[in-house]
């Protein structure tokens, strides 16, 4: 079927609330990606923070397929191996306590405020500006941007946003408090790094006033600052974090994480969802997980990361690069909607733009430095078109 043939088929029958490049992905291996004309693309964004072990990584795709063959569904009534020792896996590389799974990164941030509600009955959901946790309904309330939330009030209550500052936060959280929900790098809204001095007053002021400080990790977490969890670059450890996007090594998997303060909050009863867990997206991740736990590639995202942000802040139009191991954003002097266009139909690069001037790149952890060199000079000529 033709591009336009597709775009026919989606003008009639999808609803329209995704602006698409005219571009049809038809296969992808590594950093690469190929469209339905043959055309060679280099994958600098990886969906958008999900393939961050490249396209159909080999030890992925045979723990999915292997699962597939055996085993697709059963209900969370029954035990599965694969989400059992995902559970494990995730619980000791991380927070200590138990997870809950679900299947994207919105829902994992419904349980943790569903989880926050319950330990602090009645308590307000504190946020910063510059957040975005979802579209869900708890997700949105939690996001505090106004074109976003405006179309689709009212929200759910309970929800208060605040300057992400120290002192805004010190004066904000009180005994009313049930939790203070951040990312510690805001992905979504340009990659902002909040700053050690900020997620310390959270601390301090959640353990003072006994509120839960959930992370949200679905973009930052598995690897991509560098550190398997960016709250481990950070000195400040949360009692819950929200996991998603690069968990599943490409299939659709989220979760909270909780500590063991938390751990045994949720009852049965509580919450749930019909495919959480699988065992075929659950045998994917706990592939996923493994490979990215590896210090070998968490070194070399670091590496790669520097490396990568200091050429970028030597091109042309670029004013200042921002951002933790691979994600990083650039912000430019030219708009970045149209080169993010240009370097895509031009160059065949996929990158993303975040805002009017900012270009965000989330490549994959694996990604080689001939690759980087390569995807720098093809933005280079996208940058000087
Ligand atoms: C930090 C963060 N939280 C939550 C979400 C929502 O995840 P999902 O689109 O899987 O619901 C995103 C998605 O971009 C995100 O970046």
């Amino acid at each position: 079927m033709s591009l336009a043939a597709l775009q026919a088929l989606e003008s009639a029958s999808v609803v329209h609330s995704y602006a698409r490049m005219p571009v049809e992905f038809v296969r992808g291996e590594g950093a690469r990606l190929w469209d339905s004309e043959g055309n060679e693309y280099l994958d600098l964004l990886c969906g958008i923070g999900v393939t961050s072990l490249g396209h159909c990584h080999p030890r992925v795709v045979e723990a999915a397929r292997a699962q597939l063959g055996r085993l697709m569904h059963v209900s969370n009534l029954f035990y599965t191996e694969p989400a059992m020792r995902l559970a494990e896996r995730l619980s000791a590389l991380s927070l200590g306590g138990k997870v809950f799974f679900c299947n994207s990164g919105a829902e994992a941030n419904e349980a943790a405020i569903k989880l926050a509600r319950k330990a602090k009955r009645g308590g307000d959901v504190l946020v910063v500006h510059g957040a975005f946790h979802g579209r869900t309904y708890g997700a949105l309330s939690a996001t505090p941007q106004e074109a976003k939330q405006a179309p689709f009030a009212p929200l759910v209550p309970g929800f208060r946003a605040v300057a992400p500052e120290a002192q805004a936060l010190r004066t904000a959280v009180d005994a009313g408090t049930a939790a203070v929900i951040l990312e510690p790098i805001q992905g979504e809204t340009g990659v902002h790094v909040l700053s050690d001095e900020l997620l310390g007053a959270a601390r301090a002021a959640c353990d003072e006033h006994g509120a839960a400080l959930i992370f949200d990790e679905v973009q930052c977490g598995m690897g991509r600052t560098g550190t398997l969890w960016a709250y481990e670059q950070t000195g400040v450890v949360p009692d819950a974090m929200t996991v998603a996007k690069a968990l599943g090594g490409g299939l659709p998997i989220g979760a909270l994480v909780t500590g063991e303060r938390l751990a045994d909050v949720l009852e049965p009863g509580d919450h749930g969802s019909t495919f959480a867990g699988g065992p075929v997206v659950a045998a994917a991740a706990l592939a996923a997980l493994e490979l990215i736990a590896e210090p070998g590639l968490l070194g070399h995202v670091r590496e790669r990361g520097a490396a990568l942000a200091e050429a970028l802040a030597a091109l042309p139009h670029v004013v200042s690069v921002r951002g933790r191991g691979l994600m990083l954003a650039c912000e430019l002097d030219i708009a970045a909607p149209a080169l993010v266009r240009r370097a895509l139909l031009d160059q065949r690069l996929v990158t993303n733009a975040t805002g009017p001037t900012t270009l965000r790149l989330l490549p994959p952890l694996t990604i080689g430095e001939a690759e980087i060199a390569e995807g720098l000079a093809r933005l280079r000529a996208a940058l000087e078109a």
